[in-house]
């Protein structure tokens, strides 16, 4: 069976792009990877020639010139992202990018009032949104069974960085982002943080949601990459839900969490959902346990208009504000308002 696929055009063919993003495409019928862009010839032609492109480029003009793409991906430095993203959206096309959109706030705005004035719009690279396990924990929450959110807890720790804000801007924005994804905007911050030349980061925030829920948000660098930690829990008036690194939602409840089979009682508070394993790129990294293969795979659906695009440029800018807000409140050591 033939199925409508979008045209989308890929600039970079670096680490995470040939590592994460790429493979997933091989697996997403709506996705035609057109063409390839890196300024490093040969990371271009590579990419091009393994993921099935038809041309490869140095130069992002002449990429669009020749291709007319129906939506393009971006992911390099978070310099390039701006430069680039601009280019694209000013030509109305759709955007792909991956986090952070811009190096600044203010950047980041001018690309959203860009997408806008140009009656186009961008989705950001926040994965977290896509893996399964949180997106059945987010379907559990709309549910009658979890009541209203009273807290949320975020913890993530990532291998070294050298400044507070990077470590936010480059890693912490997913947790962020995802604690917006369950708990929506927040109100009020106050952090504290702690820095050191080794490349240990450390910040602590507690966190207002304009819904009155309260939240915390501990993000730490310092050990290494290969033992990253991440560990979700949600509080509701009705039940708990766990959610282990992206991997197991696990929900506590008198009522029953999940399905409940004909013919069967389930007993006992806890019922735990298993990420499935089987799924494509689980054997190159659990890449659609992460949420890659559903990022891509909602953006090019989204082109085709058969999904609302995001997480939008505008998800972005209020990520990036709260990371803002936390540096001014340990600065400060005074609570900010978002
Ligand atoms: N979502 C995630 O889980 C995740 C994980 C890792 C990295 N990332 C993001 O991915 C991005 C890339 O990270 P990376 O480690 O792959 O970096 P990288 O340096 O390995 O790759 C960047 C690529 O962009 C190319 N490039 C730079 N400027 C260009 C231009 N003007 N036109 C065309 N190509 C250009 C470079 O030649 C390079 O091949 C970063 O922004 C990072 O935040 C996201």
């Amino acid at each position: 069976m033939t199925v409508e696929a979008a045209r989308i055009a890929f600039v970079g063919a670096g680490n995470h792009a040939t590592e994460s993003l790429y493979p997933n495409i091989a697996h997403i019928p709506e996705f035609d990877l057109v063409a390839v862009c890196d300024i490093v010839p040969e990371r271009a032609q590579y990419a091009a020639r393994k993921y099935g492109a038809l041309a490869s480029f140095t130069d992002v003009e002449a990429m669009l010139d020749k291709t007319q793409p129906q939506g393009v991906c971006v992911c390099g430095p978070a310099e390039m992202h701006y430069a680039v993203s601009l280019q694209v959206l000013r030509r109305g096309i759709p955007l792909f990018v991956e986090k952070p959109p811009a190096p600044s706030l203010a950047q980041a705005q001018e690309l959203v009032d860009m997408a806008r004035n140009q009656g186009t719009w961008g989705q950001v690279g926040f994965m977290k949104r896509f893996a399964p396990a949180n997106t059945v924990a987010r379907e559990y929450m709309n549910g009658a069974t979890f009541g209203r959110l009273s807290s949320l807890t975020l913890m993530h720790g990532s291998g070294p960085y050298n400044d507070v804000r990077r470590m936010l801007m480059f890693n912490g924005i997913h947790m962020i982002d995802l604690g917006r994804y369950l708990g929506g905007n927040v109100r009020s911050v106050f952090a504290f943080g702690l820095t050191d030349a080794s490349g240990t980061q450390a910040v602590a925030a507690s966190l207002q949601f304009v819904n009155g829920a309260v939240g915390q948000l501990n993000m730490n660098s310092g050990h290494s990459w290969s033992d990253c930690f991440e560990m979700t829990y949600i509080s509701g008036s009705g039940a708990g839900i766990m959610i282990d690194a992206s991997r197991t939602t696990e929900v506590m409840s008198g009522a029953s969490a999940f399905a409940q089979p004909a013919g069967q009682q389930l007993f006992g508070w806890s019922n735990r959902y298993y990420v499935s394993g089987n799924m494509a790129g689980w054997a190159a990294g659990g890449h659609y346990t992460r949420g890659y293969w559903g990022e891509l795979n909602h953006f090019a659906r989204a082109i085709l208009g058969q999904v609302a695009p995001g997480p939008t440029l505008e998800d972005a800018v209020a990520a990036i504000r709260l990371i803002d807000a936390m540096a001014e409140s340990i600065e400060s050591g005074r609570q900010v308002a978002i």
